[in-house]
């Protein structure tokens, strides 16, 4: 299964528009209720506008309704791991989801929860206190 999910992710990577860093990325999140979405890194010419795949999955998902999640898959050439941003914006949702890191050959680098990858990370029950 998890092959699959990063052949998948592999897949969403060859629609990063990366014409400034050339590192393509792609990601596949699993909704709990099995449901899944890709997406890749879109960058832009004004290059903070830049956003990653992580996100780009996420985004996806949230626009259509879903708010529960217990897998991120994230493909790059180093299987390197995913930004500050894109933990924070992922732990708002499901802080407990599990993380795999893997190259574009397939070999899984690391694996987390997101609660090890953003310890003490801001949630929306923060806001409560
Ligand atoms: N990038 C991602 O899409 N996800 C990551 O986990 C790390 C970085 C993108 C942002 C930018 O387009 C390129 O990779 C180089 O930083």
């Amino acid at each position: 299964m998890i092959d699959l999910l990063i052949q998948q992710a592999i897949t969403a990577s060859n629609n990063a528009y990366v014409p400034y860093s050339e590192f393509p990325v792609g990601a596949v999140l699993r909704a709990t209720d099995g449901t899944l979405f890709s997406g890749c890194n879109v960058e832009n010419a004004v290059y903070p506008v830049t956003i990653c795949a992580e996100r780009t999955a996420l985004v996806k998902a949230v626009s259509e309704g879903y708010h529960s999640f217990d897998l991120i898959v994230v493909v790059t050439r180093s299987g390197g791991s995913p930004c500050g941003m894109c933990r924070q914006m992922l732990y708002e949702f499901s802080p407990d989801m599990q993380v795999v890191m893997a190259d574009f050959k397939g070999h899984i680098h690391h694996q987390a929860s997101l609660r090890e990858l953003l310890p003490l990370g801001f949630s929306p029950i923060d806001l409560l206190e």
